[in-house]
């Protein structure tokens, strides 16, 4: 009897806490949130706050997608901020010095992995 009232009590606690594990995953339940290396996105400083922070609401391709200069990647992430994205003044620093330089206005989409850096700027050899 008293075995299985305990029974009973752990599947009764046990149960709702298992919804909620559940429910609380991603708010975006596509994109699986563990393999974060993101192969696609060049290594630099400020890659990895990059993609811990700004990963935690959307998918990355929201950022690469894009390209802004400073200016407009400054109040993306106002934007972000007011949406209760959250971490110190160190790191949206380390961001938007990322997100600027890699996804700037005058940055390829995303250079193949190994591209050369472009040629300097003396003239091609005839
Ligand atoms: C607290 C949740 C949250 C976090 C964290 C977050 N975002 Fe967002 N983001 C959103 C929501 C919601 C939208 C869609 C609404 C919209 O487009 O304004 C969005 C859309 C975007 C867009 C596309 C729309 C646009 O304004 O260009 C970009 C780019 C973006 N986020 C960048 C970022 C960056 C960079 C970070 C990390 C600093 C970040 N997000 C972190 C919630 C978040």
């Amino acid at each position: 009897m008293t075995r299985a009232t305990h029974v009973l009590a752990v599947l009764a606690l046990g149960m709702p806490l298992l919804v909620w594990g559940v429910s609380t995953g991603s708010p975006v339940a596509a994109a699986p949130q563990a393999p974060a290396n993101h192969p696609e996105m060049p290594d630099g400083p400020g890659k990895d706050i990059t993609i811990a922070t700004c990963t935690k609401c959307h998918s990355i391709t929201n950022i690469t997608g894009q390209h802004k200069d400073k200016d407009g990647w400054t109040s993306t992430i106002t934007k972000m901020v007011g949406y209760g994205a959250t971490g110190s003044d160190e790191d949206f620093e380390a961001i938007l010095t990322y997100v600027t330089k890699n996804y700037g206005l005058d940055t390829p989409a995303t250079p193949p992995a190994g591209t050369p850096a472009p040629p300097a700027d003396k003239p091609a050899p005839k």
